[in-house]
Protein backbone atom coordinates (compact mmCIF):
# COMPACT_ATOMS: atom_id res chain seq x y z
CA UNK A 1 0.00 0.00 0.00
CA UNK A 2 1.12 3.74 -0.77
CA UNK A 3 -0.90 5.85 1.45
CA UNK A 4 -1.59 9.54 1.83
CA UNK A 5 -2.17 10.18 5.10
CA UNK A 6 -4.01 13.88 6.01
CA UNK A 7 -3.44 15.63 8.59
CA UNK A 8 -0.66 12.59 9.93
CA UNK A 9 1.04 15.38 12.29
CA UNK A 10 -1.47 15.89 14.65
CA UNK A 11 -2.66 13.35 17.64
CA UNK A 12 -4.56 10.67 16.24
CA UNK A 13 -2.64 10.99 12.63
CA UNK A 14 0.76 10.48 14.67
CA UNK A 15 -0.52 7.44 16.58
CA UNK A 16 -2.06 6.19 13.39
CA UNK A 17 1.64 6.62 11.24
CA UNK A 18 3.45 4.65 14.03
CA UNK A 19 1.18 1.97 14.58
CA UNK A 20 0.89 1.32 10.57
CA UNK A 21 4.42 1.18 10.15
CA UNK A 22 5.07 -1.04 13.19
CA UNK A 23 2.50 -3.32 11.77
CA UNK A 24 3.44 -3.56 7.76
CA UNK A 25 7.12 -2.49 7.80
CA UNK A 26 7.03 -2.39 4.10
CA UNK A 27 4.08 0.16 3.37
CA UNK A 28 4.48 3.16 1.97
CA UNK A 29 3.31 6.34 4.12
CA UNK A 30 3.09 10.56 2.62
CA UNK A 31 2.45 12.65 5.55
CA UNK A 32 0.34 15.74 4.28
CA UNK A 33 0.14 17.95 6.55
CA UNK A 34 -0.64 21.66 6.92
CA UNK A 35 0.90 22.24 9.90
CA UNK A 36 -1.51 24.65 11.97
CA UNK A 37 -0.90 24.80 15.90
CA UNK A 38 -2.29 21.54 15.94
CA UNK A 39 0.38 19.85 13.90
CA UNK A 40 3.74 18.61 15.73
CA UNK A 41 6.18 16.97 13.55
CA UNK A 42 8.02 16.40 17.04
CA UNK A 43 5.10 13.67 17.16
CA UNK A 44 7.23 11.79 14.53
CA UNK A 45 10.50 12.39 15.42
CA UNK A 46 11.73 8.64 15.95
CA UNK A 47 10.54 7.33 12.56
CA UNK A 48 11.27 10.68 10.42
CA UNK A 49 14.53 8.62 8.72
CA UNK A 50 12.41 5.87 7.69
CA UNK A 51 12.75 5.52 4.12
CA UNK A 52 8.97 4.25 3.84
CA UNK A 53 8.08 7.49 5.47
CA UNK A 54 7.64 11.06 4.00
CA UNK A 55 6.50 14.41 5.21
CA UNK A 56 4.99 17.27 2.67
CA UNK A 57 3.47 20.01 3.75
CA UNK A 58 0.34 20.94 2.54
CA UNK A 59 -3.20 21.79 2.78
CA UNK A 60 -6.63 19.21 2.22
CA UNK A 61 -8.01 22.39 0.17
CA UNK A 62 -5.28 22.53 -2.02
CA UNK A 63 -6.51 19.72 -5.30
CA UNK A 64 -3.32 21.01 -7.41
CA UNK A 65 -1.23 20.17 -4.35
CA UNK A 66 -2.83 17.34 -3.75
CA UNK A 67 -2.90 15.99 -6.97
CA UNK A 68 0.89 16.67 -7.71
CA UNK A 69 2.00 14.70 -4.38
CA UNK A 70 -0.70 11.75 -5.28
CA UNK A 71 1.15 11.22 -8.89
CA UNK A 72 4.99 11.94 -8.14
CA UNK A 73 4.67 9.04 -5.07
CA UNK A 74 1.96 6.81 -6.89
CA UNK A 75 -0.44 6.65 -4.15
CA UNK A 76 -3.01 4.76 -4.29
CA UNK A 77 -4.92 5.15 -1.05
CA UNK A 78 -5.80 7.95 1.07
CA UNK A 79 -7.00 8.35 4.82
CA UNK A 80 -8.05 12.06 6.48
CA UNK A 81 -7.02 12.73 9.60
CA UNK A 82 -6.85 16.72 8.67
CA UNK A 83 -9.03 18.99 10.62
CA UNK A 84 -10.09 21.76 12.71
CA UNK A 85 -10.74 19.87 16.07
CA UNK A 86 -10.88 22.02 19.27
CA UNK A 87 -14.65 22.45 19.69
CA UNK A 88 -14.16 25.80 22.00
CA UNK A 89 -11.98 27.42 19.10
CA UNK A 90 -15.24 26.95 16.72
CA UNK A 91 -17.56 28.32 19.16
CA UNK A 92 -15.01 31.73 20.71
CA UNK A 93 -12.89 31.87 17.98
CA UNK A 94 -15.37 31.92 14.68
CA UNK A 95 -15.65 29.01 12.26
CA UNK A 96 -14.57 29.75 9.07
CA UNK A 97 -11.36 27.27 9.25
CA UNK A 98 -13.82 24.69 10.12
CA UNK A 99 -15.69 24.80 7.41
CA UNK A 100 -13.29 25.47 4.96
CA UNK A 101 -11.30 22.22 6.34
CA UNK A 102 -13.76 19.81 7.79
CA UNK A 103 -15.78 20.45 4.47
CA UNK A 104 -14.36 21.38 1.91
CA UNK A 105 -10.97 20.00 1.99
CA UNK A 106 -12.75 16.53 2.34
CA UNK A 107 -14.61 17.80 -1.29
CA UNK A 108 -11.09 18.39 -2.47
CA UNK A 109 -9.52 14.92 -1.59
CA UNK A 110 -12.88 13.37 -2.90
CA UNK A 111 -12.19 15.31 -6.14
CA UNK A 112 -8.36 13.96 -6.07
CA UNK A 113 -9.41 10.68 -5.35
CA UNK A 114 -11.86 10.46 -8.20
CA UNK A 115 -9.24 12.44 -10.60
CA UNK A 116 -6.81 10.09 -9.77
CA UNK A 117 -8.80 6.63 -9.42
CA UNK A 118 -7.73 5.65 -6.39
CA UNK A 119 -8.38 2.31 -4.70
CA UNK A 120 -9.87 3.80 -1.01
CA UNK A 121 -10.16 6.77 0.99
CA UNK A 122 -10.97 6.53 4.43
CA UNK A 123 -12.74 9.28 6.28
CA UNK A 124 -11.99 9.60 9.82
CA UNK A 125 -15.22 11.36 11.05
CA UNK A 126 -16.66 11.85 14.82
CA UNK A 127 -19.74 10.47 16.76
CA UNK A 128 -20.20 14.06 17.44
CA UNK A 129 -21.89 14.70 13.90
CA UNK A 130 -25.11 12.29 15.50
CA UNK A 131 -25.65 15.24 17.98
CA UNK A 132 -26.37 14.67 21.93
CA UNK A 133 -28.57 12.20 23.63
CA UNK A 134 -30.12 13.60 26.53
CA UNK A 135 -30.64 10.79 29.32
CA UNK A 136 -28.97 7.38 30.23
CA UNK A 137 -31.58 5.56 28.89
CA UNK A 138 -31.55 6.47 25.16
CA UNK A 139 -30.55 4.58 22.70
CA UNK A 140 -26.78 4.39 21.63
CA UNK A 141 -25.61 6.05 18.25
CA UNK A 142 -26.06 3.55 15.31
CA UNK A 143 -24.96 4.37 11.90
CA UNK A 144 -28.52 4.82 10.72
CA UNK A 145 -29.21 7.38 13.36
CA UNK A 146 -29.81 11.08 11.85
CA UNK A 147 -26.93 13.39 11.23
CA UNK A 148 -28.14 16.28 13.72
CA UNK A 149 -24.93 18.71 14.90
CA UNK A 150 -25.47 21.07 17.54
CA UNK A 151 -21.66 22.53 17.07
CA UNK A 152 -19.95 24.62 14.47
CA UNK A 153 -17.30 21.81 14.43
CA UNK A 154 -19.09 18.90 14.81
CA UNK A 155 -21.51 20.65 11.48
CA UNK A 156 -18.58 21.54 9.48
CA UNK A 157 -17.57 17.54 9.66
CA UNK A 158 -21.05 16.48 8.72
CA UNK A 159 -20.38 18.63 5.67
CA UNK A 160 -17.65 16.91 5.08
CA UNK A 161 -19.32 13.13 5.66
CA UNK A 162 -22.33 13.96 3.57
CA UNK A 163 -19.90 14.95 0.62
CA UNK A 164 -18.65 11.64 0.92
CA UNK A 165 -21.69 10.05 0.75
CA UNK A 166 -22.93 12.36 -2.22
CA UNK A 167 -19.35 11.34 -4.36
CA UNK A 168 -19.91 7.85 -3.68
CA UNK A 169 -23.80 7.75 -5.07
CA UNK A 170 -22.73 10.34 -7.87
CA UNK A 171 -19.48 9.56 -8.83
CA UNK A 172 -18.85 5.83 -7.05
CA UNK A 173 -15.82 7.16 -5.44
CA UNK A 174 -14.60 4.39 -3.03
CA UNK A 175 -14.85 6.04 0.29
CA UNK A 176 -15.42 4.75 3.86
CA UNK A 177 -16.28 6.87 6.79
CA UNK A 178 -15.76 6.30 10.35
CA UNK A 179 -17.36 8.02 13.40
CA UNK A 180 -15.54 7.79 16.57
CA UNK A 181 -16.06 8.64 20.52
CA UNK A 182 -12.98 10.60 22.08
CA UNK A 183 -9.96 9.01 21.99
CA UNK A 184 -7.22 9.67 25.01
CA UNK A 185 -3.48 8.68 24.19
CA UNK A 186 0.18 9.90 24.29
CA UNK A 187 0.61 13.02 21.85
CA UNK A 188 -2.60 15.08 22.24
CA UNK A 189 -2.10 18.55 22.30
CA UNK A 190 -2.76 19.83 25.52
CA UNK A 191 -5.67 22.23 25.15
CA UNK A 192 -8.03 18.40 25.15
CA UNK A 193 -9.44 17.57 28.38
CA UNK A 194 -6.73 14.54 29.37
CA UNK A 195 -3.32 16.30 28.59
CA UNK A 196 -5.19 19.73 29.70
CA UNK A 197 -6.20 18.29 33.37
CA UNK A 198 -2.59 16.37 33.37
CA UNK A 199 -0.23 19.83 32.54
CA UNK A 200 -2.36 21.70 35.09
CA UNK A 201 -2.05 19.32 37.62
CA UNK A 202 1.38 18.92 37.41
CA UNK A 203 1.93 22.58 38.11
CA UNK A 204 0.12 22.17 41.07
CA UNK A 205 -3.09 24.34 39.29
CA UNK A 206 -6.63 23.42 40.37
CA UNK A 207 -8.57 21.51 36.84
CA UNK A 208 -11.73 23.13 36.01
CA UNK A 209 -14.26 21.37 35.43
CA UNK A 210 -17.59 22.24 32.86
CA UNK A 211 -21.29 22.60 34.89
CA UNK A 212 -22.11 19.79 37.30
CA UNK A 213 -19.15 17.64 35.65
CA UNK A 214 -22.25 15.36 34.86
CA UNK A 215 -21.65 14.91 30.20
CA UNK A 216 -20.95 11.64 29.54
CA UNK A 217 -18.49 10.85 26.59
CA UNK A 218 -17.45 7.42 25.52
CA UNK A 219 -13.79 6.93 25.40
CA UNK A 220 -11.56 5.01 23.27
CA UNK A 221 -7.11 4.72 23.33
CA UNK A 222 -6.23 6.00 20.24
CA UNK A 223 -4.03 3.10 19.56
CA UNK A 224 -7.67 1.02 19.15
CA UNK A 225 -9.04 3.57 17.10
CA UNK A 226 -5.86 3.21 14.75
CA UNK A 227 -6.23 -0.65 14.62
CA UNK A 228 -10.01 -0.11 13.42
CA UNK A 229 -8.99 2.41 10.70
CA UNK A 230 -6.44 -0.37 9.67
CA UNK A 231 -9.55 -2.11 9.20
CA UNK A 232 -11.56 0.04 7.08
CA UNK A 233 -8.54 0.68 4.75
CA UNK A 234 -8.33 -3.39 4.05
CA UNK A 235 -11.87 -4.89 4.64
CA UNK A 236 -14.28 -1.52 5.30
CA UNK A 237 -17.02 -1.82 2.61
CA UNK A 238 -17.10 1.63 0.24
CA UNK A 239 -20.31 3.73 0.93
CA UNK A 240 -20.60 2.26 4.11
CA UNK A 241 -20.66 4.37 7.73
CA UNK A 242 -18.99 2.33 10.67
CA UNK A 243 -18.90 3.66 14.23
CA UNK A 244 -15.90 3.28 16.61
CA UNK A 245 -16.56 3.08 20.35
CA UNK A 246 -15.24 1.09 23.21
CA UNK A 247 -18.31 0.85 25.42
CA UNK A 248 -16.56 3.07 28.05
CA UNK A 249 -19.07 5.80 28.70
CA UNK A 250 -17.67 8.53 31.67
CA UNK A 251 -19.15 11.21 32.76
CA UNK A 252 -16.56 14.37 32.82
CA UNK A 253 -16.64 14.29 36.53
CA UNK A 254 -15.26 10.62 36.56
CA UNK A 255 -12.35 11.12 34.49
CA UNK A 256 -11.32 14.06 36.19
CA UNK A 257 -11.45 11.49 39.91
CA UNK A 258 -9.43 9.20 37.77
CA UNK A 259 -6.58 11.26 36.89
CA UNK A 260 -6.50 12.44 40.30
CA UNK A 261 -6.35 9.20 41.92
CA UNK A 262 -3.65 8.35 39.03
CA UNK A 263 -1.52 11.43 40.13
CA UNK A 264 -2.24 10.56 43.66
CA UNK A 265 -4.20 13.84 44.42
CA UNK A 266 -7.46 14.86 46.06
CA UNK A 267 -10.63 16.32 44.63
CA UNK A 268 -10.08 19.85 46.63
CA UNK A 269 -7.86 20.31 43.44
CA UNK A 270 -11.52 20.37 41.31
CA UNK A 271 -13.00 23.50 40.08
CA UNK A 272 -16.26 24.08 38.72
CA UNK A 273 -16.79 26.81 35.68
CA UNK A 274 -19.76 27.84 34.39
CA UNK A 275 -20.93 25.01 31.62
CA UNK A 276 -20.13 25.61 28.01
CA UNK A 277 -22.59 26.81 25.36
CA UNK A 278 -24.50 24.05 23.55
CA UNK A 279 -22.47 21.51 25.71
CA UNK A 280 -23.43 18.08 24.49
CA UNK A 281 -24.76 15.96 27.16
CA UNK A 282 -24.35 12.35 26.28
CA UNK A 283 -22.80 10.62 23.72
CA UNK A 284 -22.89 6.85 23.50
CA UNK A 285 -21.96 4.58 20.44
CA UNK A 286 -23.35 1.41 19.34
CA UNK A 287 -20.07 -0.72 18.02
CA UNK A 288 -21.40 -3.26 16.46
CA UNK A 289 -21.07 -3.17 12.91
CA UNK A 290 -17.43 -2.63 12.71
CA UNK A 291 -17.01 -5.19 15.97
CA UNK A 292 -18.88 -8.15 13.00
CA UNK A 293 -15.57 -7.43 10.83
CA UNK A 294 -13.56 -8.50 14.31
CA UNK A 295 -12.96 -5.70 15.21
CA UNK A 296 -12.44 -5.07 19.47
CA UNK A 297 -10.89 -2.82 21.72
CA UNK A 298 -7.38 -3.76 23.08
CA UNK A 299 -8.34 -1.20 26.12
CA UNK A 300 -11.96 -2.46 26.88
CA UNK A 301 -13.90 -0.85 29.46
CA UNK A 302 -12.14 -2.78 32.83
CA UNK A 303 -8.72 -1.88 31.32
CA UNK A 304 -9.29 2.26 30.71
CA UNK A 305 -7.46 2.88 34.49
CA UNK A 306 -4.76 1.05 32.99
CA UNK A 307 -4.88 3.09 29.94
CA UNK A 308 -5.39 6.10 31.77
CA UNK A 309 -2.56 5.42 33.73
CA UNK A 310 -0.40 4.43 31.21
CA UNK A 311 -1.23 7.84 29.13
CA UNK A 312 -1.12 9.94 32.31
CA UNK A 313 2.54 8.45 32.71
CA UNK A 314 3.61 9.25 29.33
CA UNK A 315 2.80 13.23 29.63
CA UNK A 316 4.85 12.96 32.76
CA UNK A 317 7.92 11.03 31.56
CA UNK A 318 7.89 12.95 27.84
CA UNK A 319 9.33 15.99 29.37
CA UNK A 320 11.35 17.37 26.21
CA UNK A 321 8.23 16.61 23.74
CA UNK A 322 6.31 18.38 26.36
CA UNK A 323 8.99 21.49 26.94
CA UNK A 324 9.50 22.18 23.01
CA UNK A 325 5.71 22.10 22.30
CA UNK A 326 4.73 24.32 25.46
CA UNK A 327 8.03 26.60 24.00
CA UNK A 328 6.75 26.20 20.30
CA UNK A 329 3.11 26.61 20.73
CA UNK A 330 2.82 29.05 24.20
CA UNK A 331 0.46 31.61 21.84
CA UNK A 332 -1.54 29.18 21.11
CA UNK A 333 -2.21 27.69 24.54
CA UNK A 334 -2.90 30.92 26.17
CA UNK A 335 -5.68 31.87 23.14
CA UNK A 336 -6.96 28.94 24.64
CA UNK A 337 -6.99 29.70 28.59
CA UNK A 338 -8.32 33.45 27.17
CA UNK A 339 -11.48 31.42 25.58
CA UNK A 340 -12.21 29.19 28.36
CA UNK A 341 -12.26 32.60 30.47
CA UNK A 342 -13.98 34.03 28.05
CA UNK A 343 -16.62 31.40 28.37
CA UNK A 344 -16.93 31.89 31.92
CA UNK A 345 -17.56 35.83 32.13
CA UNK A 346 -19.87 35.39 28.86
CA UNK A 347 -21.92 32.63 30.19
CA UNK A 348 -21.98 34.52 34.18
CA UNK A 349 -23.62 37.72 32.88
CA UNK A 350 -26.06 36.12 30.86
CA UNK A 351 -27.33 34.47 34.13
N1 LIG B 1 -9.56 13.64 19.10
C1 LIG B 1 -10.69 12.93 19.19
O1 LIG B 1 -11.10 12.54 20.29
C2 LIG B 1 -11.45 12.54 17.94
C3 LIG B 1 -12.55 11.68 18.06
C4 LIG B 1 -13.22 11.29 16.88
C5 LIG B 1 -12.82 11.76 15.66
N2 LIG B 1 -11.77 12.62 15.57
C6 LIG B 1 -11.36 13.07 14.23
O2 LIG B 1 -10.06 12.56 13.99
C7 LIG B 1 -9.31 13.47 13.20
C8 LIG B 1 -7.99 13.78 13.88
O3 LIG B 1 -8.25 14.37 15.15
P1 LIG B 1 -7.04 14.81 16.10
O4 LIG B 1 -7.58 14.85 17.48
O5 LIG B 1 -5.84 14.02 15.80
O6 LIG B 1 -6.82 16.32 15.60
P2 LIG B 1 -5.59 17.31 15.81
O7 LIG B 1 -6.22 18.66 15.97
O8 LIG B 1 -4.68 16.80 16.86
O9 LIG B 1 -4.80 17.23 14.42
C9 LIG B 1 -5.30 17.75 13.23
C10 LIG B 1 -4.17 17.74 12.20
O10 LIG B 1 -4.69 18.22 10.96
C11 LIG B 1 -3.79 19.18 10.41
N3 LIG B 1 -4.56 20.09 9.56
C12 LIG B 1 -5.51 20.98 9.95
N4 LIG B 1 -6.01 21.62 8.88
C13 LIG B 1 -5.39 21.11 7.79
C14 LIG B 1 -5.50 21.35 6.39
N5 LIG B 1 -6.35 22.27 5.91
N6 LIG B 1 -4.73 20.64 5.55
C15 LIG B 1 -3.83 19.72 6.02
N7 LIG B 1 -3.69 19.46 7.34
C16 LIG B 1 -4.46 20.14 8.21
C17 LIG B 1 -3.16 19.86 11.62
O11 LIG B 1 -1.93 20.48 11.30
C18 LIG B 1 -3.00 18.67 12.58
O12 LIG B 1 -1.77 18.01 12.35
C19 LIG B 1 -10.20 14.70 13.00
O13 LIG B 1 -10.81 14.62 11.75
C20 LIG B 1 -11.24 14.59 14.09
O14 LIG B 1 -12.45 15.16 13.71
C21 LIG B 1 -11.08 13.03 16.69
Amino acid sequence: MILLVCGGAGFIGSNFIHYLLKKYPEYKLVNFDKLTYAGNLDNLRDIENNPNYKFVQGDITDLDKLNEVIKANKIDHVINFAAETHVDRSIHGGCKDFVLTNTLGVQMILDAVKINNLEKFVNVSTDEVYGALELAEDREFTESTPIWPNMPYAAAKAGGDLMCNAYFVTHKVPVVVTHCSNNYGPYQFPEKVIPFFVFKLMKSEKVPVYGDGLNVRDWIHVLDHAKALDLMLHVGVPGEVYNVGSDNERSNLEITKMILKVMNLGEEMIEYVTDRPGHDRRYAIDASKIKSLGWSADYSRDKFEQGLRETVEWYQNNTEWVEKLFAKKKGEMNKFQDNLERSNDIMKSAT
